[in-house]
């Protein structure tokens, strides 16, 4: 049977914290990938240790969001890092997207749609008058036109991604308990693949508390 496949989002500055993490997630059941994200990557020890990582999935969630110049001066500042996949914001534009995916090379890269701890009043406050399902149908379609290699967004957009966009789709929103913390549009594991997600992104559900014991409760809950 094929694997569910997992990032785990190593949200820390502390890099003892993130070798706990790898350590206590070595999993069978699982693919598991490494998401590092803002905290780590602005860490003062984050870039090196991401340089000395071998044999791991490894996803750098550097969320460009800039001019199309910027963008790919940033991602050719990191390409020593070997990543498996980088994250972009789709809301940077199509121009960006096209440059950004010329220069990735190996590294997938994977376009960001509505952030999960958005909703639609959220969205009104900045000014969008567009429904968040309405957004990220457009912003699918402006992936596919970059040929971008992969899609975040939530578990709950899935199906209307898929319409559009045929690759890898990345969600993060994933919830076991009613407590949300700071995303708004959440769903469980098990929805999340049945929705037809590739990969879930999972941070505080796993890494807070007792890593061990939230990915025995993950497993029970998949079974
Ligand atoms: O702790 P939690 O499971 O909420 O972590 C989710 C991770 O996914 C965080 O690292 C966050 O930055 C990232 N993410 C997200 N929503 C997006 C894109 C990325 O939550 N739309």
């Amino acid at each position: 049977m094929k694997k569910n496949k997992i990032f785990i989002a190593c949200d820390s500055k502390n890099p003892n914290k993130i070798k706990e993490i790898i350590k206590q997630t070595q999993n069978q059941k699982f693919v598991i990938g490494y998401k590092f994200g803002l905290e780590f990557l602005n860490s003062r020890n984050g870039r090196n240790f991401i340089k000395k990582l071998k044999n791991k999935i490894i996803f750098g969630d550097y969320k460009f969001c800039d001019i199309p110049n910027t963008c790919v001066s940033a991602m050719k500042s990191i390409k020593d890092l070997n990543f498996n996949y980088v994250t972009i914001h789709i809301s940077s534009g199509l121009d960006a997207l096209k440059a950004v995916k010329k220069v990735s090379g190996r590294t997938k890269l994977i376009g960001v749609t509505i952030l999960t701890s958005l909703n639609n009043k959220a969205l009104k406050e900045i000014g969008y008058s567009n429904k968040v399902k309405k957004i990220v149908i457009e912003q699918a379609k402006l992936a596919n036109k970059a040929k971008l290699d992969a899609i975040v967004c939530s578990p709950m957009e899935v199906d209307i991604v898929k319409k559009v966009f045929k690759k890898e789709i990345i969600t993060p929103g994933i919830r076991l308990k009613m407590r949300k913390d700071d995303q708004k549009r959440t769903l469980t594991p098990k929805q999340a693949y049945q929705n037809g997600s590739d990969w879930l992104v999972i941070g505080r559900p796993i890494t807070k508390g007792n890593i061990k014991n939230n990915l025995k409760n993950l497993i029970n809950h998949l079974k």
